[in-house]
């Protein structure tokens, strides 16, 4: 069995051919350099480039794949929700038209759910696990019970830790995405200044990070002579004991002791070294994704897209894409 996958929810345009023995192909077009003069991602500006590059990029993945016979495809993964809308649309209406054209299904997949499934690429988790699901986007907690079985069990008040890595690092100059930058600097640096850790001992699974950002713009305000380099340390200890502390009480309330971390900010350094050292003195088993399958890619959303169709949901060629479709009910109304 082979599916043609692709993602268009962000910045980038992204294609795999997949099939159960392994990857055949994939290719990925990423945006970033074009939207740091922005500094974020500019919704339109990225719906055009998805339009514009994703019948190239068809082509490229057929060329270096040496994959020849598209009508060996047996259907098209792509993703349906959530993401900007624009950009979905691009992603959605591909698909249709490949599946039209081929006369071959289309499966849809929640962006987050292909976040989820990025680490059993490598290797499958046992259910029951507790997900923490850390990007750009999204700051969520999930309970696992199988494939399309997913509780929320607490998530962000207000920005997305991600979006906070890309926040603090334009407040330090560092441009878009910022998230990679800060981490490299912050490993240069020292843990010099004391920053809040909102939330951090409330009796819930739920985040908050507007108020650190707030705290860091202050801390720049007033300490001008501030290495950059101690400010990006204080600023991911204080990210990263928040994500540890309230995961940690997830597998305490739940009686679950396997996590996965997955989504562009589980690509950090300092998160992947904290999460793995202490919770395996906890005897709690920690998957994280490489860092490859951390950030968007097709590759994601090819597998949890075979494990659907496999289950036979198709979508129907007048589905259309959702910006915000929350996972849990996503995955009782595609089951
Ligand atoms: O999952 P993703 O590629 O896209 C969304 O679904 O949002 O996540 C992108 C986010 C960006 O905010 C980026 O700054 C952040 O992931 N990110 C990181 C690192 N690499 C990417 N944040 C912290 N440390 C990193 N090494
Ligand atoms: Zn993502």
């Amino acid at each position: 069995m082979i599916t043609l996958a692709v993602e268009t929810s962000c910045d980038e345009t992204a294609l795999c051919l997949y099939s159960e023995e392994g990857v055949i192909g994939d290719i990925l077009l990423s945006q970033a350099e074009l939207h740091s003069i922005y500094g974020g991602v500019v919704p339109e500006l990225s719906a055009r480039e998805h339009t514009k590059n994703i019948l190239p990029l068809l082509d490229s993945l057929l060329s270096s794949s040496g994959f020849h016979e598209l009508n060996k495809v047996d259907f098209v993964s792509f993703t349906l929700t959530p993401g900007l809308i624009l950009s979905l649309v691009v992603g959605v209406s591909f698909a249709k038209a490949v599946g039209f054209f081929l006369k071959k299904p289309i499966v849809p997949v929640h962006h987050l759910e292909g976040h989820i499934y990025s680490v059993f690429l490598e290797r499958e988790i046992p259910y029951p696990f507790i997900s923490l699901v850390v990007s750009g986007g999204h700051t969520d907690l999930y309970l696992v019970e199988g494939f399309g079985k997913y509780t929320f069990l607490g998530g962000t008040l207000d920005d997305a830790v991600g979006e906070s890595y890309d926040k603090v690092a334009s407040m330090l100059g560092l441009g878009y995405p910022g998230g990679p930058v800060l981490d490299r600097m912050a490993r240069k640096g020292e843990d010099k200044f004391q920053l809040p850790r909102p939330m951090l001992g409330s009796d819930d699974l739920n985040f908050s990070f507007s108020g650190l950002k707030t705290a860091v713009k202050k801390l720049i305000r007033e300490n001008p002579d501030a290495k950059k380099e101690d400010i990006a340390c204080s600023f991911q200890e204080a990210v990263v004991d928040i994500l540890y502390a309230k995961v940690n009480r997830a597998i305490k309330d739940l009686g679950v002791n396997r996590v996965s971390v997955v989504g562009g900010v589980s690509a950090n350094s300092r998160l992947r070294e904290v999460f793995t050292e202490e919770f395996s003195k906890k005897g709690v088993e920690v998957f994280i994704p490489p860092v490859k399958l951390s950030t968007d890619n097709a590759l994601m959303i090819a597998y949890a897209g075979m494990l659907r169709f496999k289950r036979g949901i198709t979508a129907p060629m007048d589905v259309n894409p959702e910006p915000n479709q929350p996972l849990e009910e996503f995955g009782k109304i595609w089951s």
